[in-house]
């Protein structure tokens, strides 16, 4: 409330003529996520607010300064529209700034603003201590959803190490081939891990996401598995609290966001350019103008997607589907040569019917067609990620039958309820923005550690084979990040 009337004033003394409001998380110094955001809000000569974009992105000027020196403070921005009379402001910085002051030329108007406090970049090895306080900052303390993770640790009550490793070691560490899991120990804000398996790359990502949580929270001390395969693991009468990517029906696996989610939170505008912003931008082509067919490109991970592309020879008139490599089924590979190229995913909503099949397990792109412009037609599976509890069928997407049965119809209904259709996209899409912008894949991890951690009854300890997961001197591949903590002092505890 006070920065909403610090910027009314800012607003006010700047110039008579201002007529847009700014807003947003990215406007508090306490709000840190990889990749800051706010919005600016445009309202007419009259103080009504606009529904429409008055402004071309790429007119619009965006700068930031260090107050200390009036030099331009080492970032990366970009500004988007969100077709609605609102325009998205993102910013990632290099280094420590205290005061950043932010310029934006929108139209004739002159806004300045300034987030009062301590910025830190990503890579600035600064945690807070209080985790209460930092979920706070983040806006996570009353937003973040649970209902996947109270499900999960309902078969969790008490966690013990002692008994669950050797457990694991004949279930899983035995079997390399098949299996890949790191045992990873957090211990005062220090991460270790040991590697089980042939295929242990994707380690990367669990470990990414740890490093960046621990410089901005003091994590809980704690011990887990972590599970770096597709399928789910935790099975049969005695399941082990694995932590996986991927849920089903079958299993008891403690779910994460993904780590496509996960690495597009933390690599937004850096090495990904896919990210839910990205997709809540796009509007390349109005509704009313898009290809009222049914899209699909991918390869062939699961059956369904093969029956899709045979359906959609049959009814051309309502699904553009094709495969876009063979991998999984190459027994069938002529019939479904010549392949299609990739599309880039802001180039699916062209079209305004999404298909979602299943790919090896749930389909990780699933996040992104909520974010977009198209009504989802998804097809039922046993297989799920961390959020689709609290998603509604018919209310977000529409359900199809596993065996694509009734898509078509389905389809045919969607052409006759285009209305209907519009207000489900615009419900999915606000979905995303409540339950899967960067602060919420943050604050869902530390809710996993923390619930997971309070469940532990056995001693947190280093064993001597595991490896110490060390912070990337240089993250930003741009400059080497400039860190200040002022608070650096409190943190003294803490091997640094
Ligand atoms: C924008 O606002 C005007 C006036 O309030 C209204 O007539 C119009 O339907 C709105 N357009 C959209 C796209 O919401
Ligand atoms: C953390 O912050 C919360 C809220 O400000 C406070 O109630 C709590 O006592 C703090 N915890 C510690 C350990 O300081
Ligand atoms: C995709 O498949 C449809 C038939 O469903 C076909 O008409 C179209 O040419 C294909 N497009 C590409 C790019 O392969």
């Amino acid at each position: 409330m006070l920065l909403v009337l610090i910027c009314h004033l800012l607003l006010t003394i700047n110039s008579v003529s201002t007529q847009s409001r700014l807003y947003g998380p990215g406007l508090r110094a306490s709000f840190q996520v990889p990749v800051r955001y706010f919005y600016l809000e445009s309202h007419d000569l009259k103080g009504n607010k606009l529904n429409y974009s008055s402004e071309r992105v790429d007119r619009i000027e965006f700068h930031l300064t260090r107050s200390s020196d009036q030099h331009s403070a080492h970032s990366y921005r970009k500004v988007d529209d969100l077709h609605d009379g609102t325009y998205l402001f993102r910013f990632r910085l290099y280094e420590s700034v205290e005061n950043l002051q932010l310029f934006i030329r929108f139209g004739k108007e002159d806004i300045n603003y300034v987030i009062k406090g301590y910025l830190y970049s990503d890579g600035c090895y600064c945690p807070q201590t209080n985790i209460t306080q930092w979920f706070d900052s983040l806006e996570c303390s009353s937003a973040l959803s649970t209902t996947q993770l109270r499900a999960d640790l309902k078969l969790f009550d008490k966690i013990d190490m002692n008994t669950i490793i050797p457990k694991a070691k004949e279930k899983y560490f035995q079997h390399p081939q098949t299996y890949a899991l790191c045992h990873y120990v957090i211990k005062d804000n220090t991460i270790y891990r040991k590697c089980h398996g042939e295929h242990v790359g994707f380690k990367m990502f669990s470990d990414a996401i740890l490093l960046s949580l621990s410089r901005k929270v003091v994590l809980p001390d704690v011990e887990f598995l972590m599970n770096l395969g597709d399928y789910p693991l935790s099975s049969g009468d005695d399941p082990l609290p694995i932590i996986s990517w991927c849920g089903s029906e079958q299993t008891y696996d403690i779910i994460l966001p993904t780590y496509d989610i996960t690495e597009a939170t933390l690599q937004m505008l850096s090495r990904t350019s896919l990210d839910i912003f990205a997709m809540l931008t796009t509007r390349d082509v109005p509704w009313s103008k898009k290809n009222p067919k049914g899209f699909f490109r991918g390869r062939d991970s699961c059956r369904e997607r093969l029956d899709l592309v045979r359906l959609s020879k049959k009814h051309p008139d309502l699904i553009d589907a094709n495969l876009t490599r063979m991998f999984f089924f190459r027994d069938q590979i002529s019939e479904f040569q010549p392949f299609s190229e990739q599309v880039p995913m802001n180039k699916f909503f062209d079209y305004k019917y999404q298909i979602s099949l299943d790919g090896t397990v749930a389909s990780y792109r699933f996040p992104y067609l909520l974010a977009g412009d198209g009504l989802i037609f998804k097809q039922a599976s046993s297989f799920y990620e961390h959020f689709y509890r609290d998603l509604a069928p018919n209310q977000h997407y529409i359900p199809i039958k596993k065996d694509l049965s009734d898509l078509i119809e389905k389809l045919q209904w969607a052409k006759k309820h285009d209305e209907e259709a519009q207000k489900i996209v615009k419900r999915s899409q606000r979905f995303t923005r409540q339950n899967l912008l960067p602060n919420h894949i943050l604050c869902y991890h530390v809710n996993v550690l923390q619930e997971y951690a309070k469940r532990l009854i056995s001693p947190v300890q280093v064993l001597p084979d595991m490896e110490l997961v060390q912070h990337e001197s240089d993250e930003s591949h741009i400059k080497k990040d400039e860190c200040i903590c002022h608070r650096s002092k409190s943190l003294n505890h803490i091997d640094l």
